[in-house]
Formats: structure tokens, C-alpha cells, sequence
């Protein structure tokens, strides 16, 4: 008999046991190779809808399909040994009725093998939220600065500094919670809001640009490995500075072709002697 167990993945029933216990890490990826570095590390991957501004130089993520989620989710899930995953449903596949949610996040869940789905919404998405946890599909919820709201905020812009905003964020968060979901994102929320809402739900937050008061953090791989370098928002930390090495080693690798000194011999197939 074999002496090897498989390694179980973390599920979205695990992170919702973290609060309290211990801070959740998370990361966002769109591809294998950077699902494999991320993987040992992290608690949690989201497959982001960011996917569209970071790999495909979109301007906000409105335009961003479910082919793209499930291509990327697909991707990911071959990276991934340990990290719990979870998928974006992209802009309008899920606000026009719960049954449309229902029926797009089954396709990402059976296309891709992923644990559960995110979307963005307060108390206008708790009855899908509610319908989708019913029938089986865990929810992570998000609510605060939501990126597909852009065309009716205007900006990409923190929230939380009027009383009125403080509110909404407020109840939007519980009433997330109360539907069923399993963890919620806040993200570009003053700390004061970030905290009241950590305090008052059962579930864990994961905050972006939310301050230290959440139960969890994520930000976008590609911002904290310097890689993407259209803006960097206020709370990024570069962990790395990937971007200089990249153009430094493409300058070398140019000037060596040039000089005609790549490829060596070394690099060069020559027949076999037997
Ligand atoms: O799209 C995304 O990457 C996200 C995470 C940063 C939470 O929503």
C-alpha cells in the first residue's frame, strides 16, 4: 500500500474557522506558474476580475467575461496544492437575477475545480448571495470600494470618511454575512468602518486598502512584486521590484544578439558522439 496521503487543500468552511484564530493571507493570480510560488505561502487565492487591467491592459475590469474567469481559474487550479480558490464572477453575470448567478458560478465552479465564487455587492446581492449558499456554492463577499461600480462612482475612490457612506458600507457588510457568505472582502475603507464591521460579524475580512482592523489582508501579486506599473494605489506595499530586473536582463539579452554573442556554444545543439 502506498505510503502517500494527498494533500487536501484549505476550504472555504476552513478560512471561515481562521477568525479569530489566526490572520488569513491571501493573494490574487491569473496563472499557473505564479499559482505554484504563491501556493505554499498563502491561505487563499482569488482569481481577481484585476485580471483584466493587470494581464490585459484594460482600463477597469467592466469589460472582463466569464471565458476569461474560467480560462484564468483553470490556470490557477493546475498551480495550486494547498490555497483555498476562488473565482470572480466578472460584471453582469450575476446581477441580473440569482438564477443567472446561480447558473455562472456553477460553470465556474464545474470548469475550473475552484472552492467557491467571489462577487461585489451589499445588501442589493444578499438574496442571490442567500439562493447561491442554499443550493451549494460558497459565497466570498465584497463589499466597500467595488471596482465594477466604476461607471456609477465615477472613481476608483476610499470610502467610509461621511457618516452616510460609513453606514451603508456597515450594512451592506452584515447583511452579506447574515446571507450566508463565507468571508467578505472590504476594500478602500477608512479603518474606523473596517474595524466596526471585523467586530460586529462572524465571518472573516479580508481587507484591501482597508487598514491592519481586518481579520485577513489580499492585494493584487502583481502590485506587490512591483509588476504592474500603469498606478500603484496608496496601501500597496512592493514586497518586490520585479519590473527593473525584467527591462535589465531584456537589455542584456538584446545587446548580446546584437553583438552577435548569443547564443554560445553552450546554448547551441551539436550531434551526439557515441
Ligand atoms: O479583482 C480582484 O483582484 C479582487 C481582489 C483584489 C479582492 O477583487
Amino acid at each position: 500500500m502506498s505510503s502517500h496521503v494527498p494533500q487536501q487543500r484549505l476550504t472555504t468552511a476552513s478560512i471561515r474557522q481562521m477568525k479569530g484564530q489566526s490572520k488569513i493571507a491571501c493573494l490574487t493570480a491569473y496563472t499557473t506558474p505564479t499559482a505554484k510560488l504563491i501556493d505554499p505561502h498563502c491561505d487563499l487565492i482569488v482569481v481577481g476580475d484585476s485580471v483584466g487591467m493587470v494581464l490585459y491592459g484594460m482600463k477597469n475590469t467592466v469589460a472582463v467575461t466569464l471565458e476569461m474567469m474560467s480560462a484564468h481559474g483553470c490556470a490557477v487550479m493546475r498551480g495550486v496544492r494547498n490555497s483555498c480558490v476562488i473565482v470572480d464572477l466578472p460584471f453582469g453575470t450575476y446581477q441580473e437575477s440569482k438564477e443567472q448567478a446561480f447558473r455562472n458560478a456553477l460553470r465556474l465552479l464545474q470548469e475550473t475545480g475552484c472552492d467557491g465564487i467571489k462577487l461585489e455587492g451589499g445588501e442589493e446581492m444578499s438574496e442571490t448571495i442567500a439562493f447561491l449558499v442554499a443550493r451549494g456554492i460558497p459565497v466570498f463577499g465584497h463589499v466597500g470600494l467595488m471596482p465594477q461600480m466604476v461607471n456609477v462612482a465615477g472613481s476608483f475612490r476610499s470610502l467610509g470618511h461621511t457618516e452616510s457612506e460609513a453606514d451603508k458600507i456597515r450594512r451592506d457588510a452584515v447583511s452579506v454575512a447574515e446571507a450566508g457568505a463565507f468571508a467578505i472582502v472590504i476594500e478602500g475603507t477608512v479603518e474606523i468602518v473596517a474595524r466596526q464591521i471585523t467586530g460586529s460579524i462572524d465571518i472573516p475580512t479580508i481587507g484591501i486598502g482597508a487598514s491592519p482592523a481586518c481579520d485577513g489582508q489580499i492585494l493584487v501579486s502583481d502590485d506587490m512584486l512591483g509588476l504592474f506599473s500603469d498606478f500603484t494605489p496608496k496601501f500597496v506595499k512592493k514586497f518586490a521590484d520585479i519590473s527593473p530586473l525584467i527591462s535589465s536582463a531584456v537589455e542584456e539579452y538584446v545587446s548580446e544578439v546584437k553583438a552577435g554573442l548569443f547564443p554560445t556554444k553552450e546554448h547551441t545543439f551539436h550531434p551526439r558522439r557515441n
